[in-house]
């Protein structure tokens, strides 16, 4: 059974890009599990490279929000990112996520390499200029994705300052409805 994980992204709650994001996933079929986390209210202490430190080559157990991300994460058959486009790129909150990656693909036991392999990455963004300034972040969850050697299955892109903006954009709603379409 296909189970989604959608990570909200954006730094406040109700924007354009959640708001694309529930109405593409309003035509996700029924029997397709959907589970929602805002990254915003589950933060995770400031990313530290520990990989390479002297006498620290265990990483520490992931406990708290770190734990109920790496579950959540593992548990899926699908990841959407739904991050805002800030600079380019994704909200930290979204970054910082990506960043965890890191230090779960090095613990070994939780064999976090395999288990991504294979699962599909999906991108939701909103963005106050032409879709096409995405392109820098949908780049970079492309290479992200063929990184773990999980599927890029499509990005979606809304345009909108102000919460709401995105329900005018007649085009991103009408892609919205076909998204998931393959699923
Ligand atoms: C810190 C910050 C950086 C932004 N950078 C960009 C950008 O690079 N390109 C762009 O088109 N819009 C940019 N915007 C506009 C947001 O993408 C837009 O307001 C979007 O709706 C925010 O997402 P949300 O509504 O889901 O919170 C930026 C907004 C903020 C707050």
């Amino acid at each position: 059974m296909r189970s989604f994980l959608f990570l909200l992204g954006s730094t406040r709650q109700g924007g354009n890009t959640e708001t694309l994001a529930r109405n593409a996933a309003e035509n996700l079929p029924t029997n397709v599990e959907q589970q929602w986390l805002n990254l915003a209210a589950l933060p995770l202490p400031e990313y530290v490279d520990r990989r390479h430190a002297p006498g620290n080559r265990l990483h520490p157990a992931p406990i708290g929000t770190e734990r109920q991300l790496l579950d959540a994460t593992l548990a899926a058959t699908d990841i959407v990112i739904a991050s805002p486009t800030y600079w380019y790129s994704v909200s930290t909150p979204t970054k910082r996520y990506l960043d965890y990656w890191s230090d779960w693909f090095d613990i070994e036991e939780l064999g976090f390499k395999g288990r991504m392999a294979g699962k599909r990455l999906w991108v939701i963004t909103a963005l106050s200029e032409e879709p096409h300034q995405a392109d820098a972040l949908i780049d970079q969850l492309k290479r992200s994705a063929a990184y773990l050697k999980m599927e890029f299955a499509g990005a979606l892109t809304g345009n909108g300052s102000k919460p709401d903006d995105v329900l005018a954009d007649t085009e991103a709603m009408n892609n919205a409805k076909v998204f998931f379409a393959s699923v």
